[in-house]
């Protein structure tokens, strides 16, 4: 047994993962299942949770995969309850159900909010509702929020995403310390920028952050987030290495969150605001 396998005690766990079959749902399946973790999976998209049965069926993985809404109270207490049947335990609950739109707040209506408290906020307190119990049956657990650093810095276009995704990093202090005596651990990861095809759907070639240069300026380190940048930030918080962490959140950003406003210019450097030639015009 290597000292990760050792103090990580993630082999032979069960995880519910909450759109679990693509994107950065699916780099976390992939991770936890590598560390010996037996994943139950929620995900919209058929065509992804039949590509992962395969997968899992191919490595003779003890997996759970549903097609189904995160939104639907229903189809997650029947995910819940197959767990309940398969293994009798829960350990881990990873909520990445999540997404939005852009447009201006001015723009948007209460159809549209709603659609965005239900897609973001109300997912992740259903599936905190079915798992609590679980894992205080069990003796504790990991409860781990992907929220997005836009829970921490004002997001134009995203007003109401923000504002929900803030509402969980507030829930989940407040859950963390509610269950603490239970044993039950709950933070939040918080990613900027990590393309996946949904991502790409919702910027398009609109994005700021589809040019290079572009993304060496808003991002310290230079780079795009890798899915692996999330999903190892998750095994982490799922294990045992993280056993007395509860309530914070992990900033897989490369800088991002730290950087707030300052911006490295190719000729500049660091500024924390437009470079001067920028703004005079060309002669
Ligand atoms: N990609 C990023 O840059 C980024 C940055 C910050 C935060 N996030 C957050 O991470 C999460 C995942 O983002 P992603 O880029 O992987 O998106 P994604 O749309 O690829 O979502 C991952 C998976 O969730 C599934 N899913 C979406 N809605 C669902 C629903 N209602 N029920 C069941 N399954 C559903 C999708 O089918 C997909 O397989 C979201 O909560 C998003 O807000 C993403």
């Amino acid at each position: 047994m290597t000292w990760f396998d050792e103090r990580s005690g993630l082999a032979g766990s069960v995880a519910v993962v909450t759109g679990g079959a693509g994107g950065l749902g699916l780099g976390i399946v992939e991770d936890l299942v590598t560390n010996g973790v037996r994943p139950a999976v929620i995900d919209i998209d058929q065509t992804a949770t039949a590509d992962l049965r395969d997968t899992l069926r191919e490595r003779d993985i003890d997996a759970v995969v549903h097609d189904g809404d995160g939104r639907d109270e229903t189809a997650l207490t029947a995910l819940f309850a197959e767990v309940d049947d398969r293994w009798g335990r829960l350990d881990t609950l990873v909520n990445v159900v999540g997404g939005t739109f852009r447009a201006p707040f001015v723009e948007t209506r209460p159809k549209g909010w709603d659609a965005l408290l239900r897609a973001n906020l109300f997912p992740v307190l259903h599936a905190c509702a079915l798992a609590i119990p679980r894992m205080r049956a069990g003796g504790g657990g990991s409860i781990v929020n992907i929220t997005t650093i836009e829970a921490h810095r004002a997001a134009p276009g995203f007003a109401v995403y923000s504002a929900a995704k803030a509402a969980i990093e507030q829930f989940a202090r407040t859950l963390a310390l509610e269950e603490a005596p239970h044993g039950i651990r709950v933070n939040n990861v918080a990613p900027d920028y990590v393309p996946t095809p949904n991502l790409a759907r919702i910027a398009g070639d609109a994005s700021a952050m589809s040019s290079e240069a572009a993304i060496r300026i808003a991002i310290p380190m230079g780079r795009p987030g890798l899915v692996s940048d999330v999903s190892s930030s998750v095994v982490f918080l799922a294990s045992k290495l993280s056993a007395y962490v509860t309530g914070q959140t992990l900033h897989p950003d490369g800088g991002a969150h730290a950087s707030a406003g300052w911006f490295n210019w190719p000729d500049e450097g660091w500024l924390n605001h437009v470079p001067k030639a920028l703004l005079t015009p060309p002669e």
